[in-house]
């Protein structure tokens, strides 16, 4: 048996929903606690299966982990105890190959499992490992692990055929105890990516160009452990947005901070919907009937965020006219259409790009979750379809969610966990 999620639709969401810490910002710092030793105190950790599986892998590598309370984690680096990230951690969790960086700047010798695919895409790492090289180690693959030695790390230029957000954030933390001056050009400029260098920099490393697409970085000898705390999760943040525009009430977010989500805001802006922030608190005002269908393109920051895609494909469906929504950064990431389509949507897809005929209503159906934010996208399918939507494979939502059906209760929805067959 696994969890799945009971939705019951036409719910409209009133009152003040909280953003939590950002998932794809606390992945790599906390593995940023690798690069040097000592006691950290990182706060507004979000509570999710992925940090969990992360603690797991820092402990397997020698470091001691603590949970202080809700949100705060103690982590202690005394030196890694060994120098392998095993395919039993790494297939969980792609992100854990993050610790080929941190590992290869205090390790003559790493070992990481390469990470597998993942539904959206194949998700290859060989940007990571071209940087790697140019920074002078040198890497064999061999059983499906990746072997890095790396006795003499010294500054590289590294221009990056991608704007590749993990491979950014590997070769930050790689080069910044590498001699000699580090500049990654094409950099991806993700807040996520700035979140990183900032604790990078609070440590005592010198990176500089954060959020631009040079990032340069001046080694240095030594770095030292910090306190910190996590930026809010956009992507959480922005699944709000939408889910107060197409459930017709008048949501308040706390936390959210839209300028971190590209042009996000300037889409919805122009199909009429209206921001009010007051504090740290934003209310969304938007009339569903009367907003104007959108032509969208996912992008690298600051483009159209791709972990949007999914959601506001749900708002274009909801909206009437023709949409389209053109998904540029992964290869496969359209395996929520035909789930909406089963819930009463009109979308087809050609050529890559999926033409929405919008504007009609839905009906609760039984669908599946492929990844993360198409499981949180058909959540808010349930909220506004009649009747009862069950969703299956929710462990996708809990990786990336932090209470996400409690959250959203709280405000008005009807969503109960339910067992489901496998
Ligand atoms: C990060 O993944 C996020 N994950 C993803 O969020 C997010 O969608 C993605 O960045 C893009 O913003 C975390 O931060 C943990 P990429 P990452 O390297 O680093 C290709 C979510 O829902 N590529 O920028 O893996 C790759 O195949 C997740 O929270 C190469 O070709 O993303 C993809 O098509 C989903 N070679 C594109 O680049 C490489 O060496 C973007 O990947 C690396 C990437």
């Amino acid at each position: 048996m696994v969890d799945g999620f009971k939705v019951k639709g036409k719910t409209p969401l009133n009152g003040t929903i909280k953003v939590s810490g950002a998932k794809n910002a606390a992945l790599p710092i906390i593995i940023a606690t690798l690069v040097a030793k000592g006691e950290y105190i990182l706060r507004n950790v979000p509570n999710l299966r992925d940090i969990r599986v992360l603690m797991k892998l820092l402990e397997d590598l020698g470091m001691e982990t603590e949970k202080l309370d809700e949100t705060t984690y103690r982590i202690v680096n005394n030196g890694f105890k060994r120098n392998e990230a095993s395919y039993e951690i790494v297939k969980q969790m792609r992100a854990s190959f993050l610790v080929m960086g941190p590992m290869i700047a205090n390790l003559d010798e790493a070992v990481v499992s390469l990470p597998g695919g993942c539904a959206i895409g194949s998700r290859p790492v060989d940007l990571h490992l071209k940087g790697f090289e140019l920074l002078g180690a040198e890497i064999t693959r061999v059983h499906g692990y990746i072997h890095a030695k790396a006795d003499k790390l010294k500054g590289a230029e590294i221009p990056l055929g991608f704007p590749s957000v993990g491979a950014t954030q590997n070769i930050m933390m790689a080069a910044v105890k590498a001699p000699g001056k580090t500049v990654i050009s094409n950099a991806a400029r993700e807040p996520e990516i700035v979140d990183l260098g900032n604790f990078l920099n609070k440590m005592g490393a010198k990176i500089t160009g954060l959020g631009t697409p040079n990032i340069e970085i001046e080694g240095v000898e030594e770095l030292h452990a910090v306190e910190y705390s996590i930026m809010p999760d956009r992507i959480e943040a922005g699944t709000y947005v939408i889910a107060s525009l197409i459930t017709e009430g008048e949501l308040k977010i706390e936390n959210a901070n839209l300028d971190d989500l590209g042009v996000f805001k300037t889409e919805l802006e122009a199909m009429g919907v209206k921001f009010e922030k007051e504090g740290n608190i934003l209310t969304v005002i938007g009339d569903l009937k009367k907003l104007k269908p959108a032509k969208i393109k996912t992008l690298p920051h600051p483009g159209f965020p791709t972990d949007m895609q999914p959601q506001m494909m749900l708002l274009q469906a909801l909206v009437n006219g023709g949409s389209s929504m053109e998904e540029t950064v992964f290869e496969n990431r359209f395996m929520h259409v035909p789930e909406f389509n089963r819930m009463g949507t009109d979308i087809i897809i050609k050529h890559g790009i999926a033409m929405i005929n919008g504007g009609l209503s839905l009906t609760g159906a039984e669908v599946m979750a492929s990844d993360l934010r198409a499981g949180a996208a058909l959540v808010l399918a349930g909220l506004v379809a009649d009747g009862e939507t069950i969703i299956n494979r929710v462990y996708h939502i809990d990786r990336g969610y932090d209470k996400l059906e409690q959250k959203l209760n709280a405000v008005g929805a009807d969503i109960q966990r339910i067992k489901l067959d496998i």
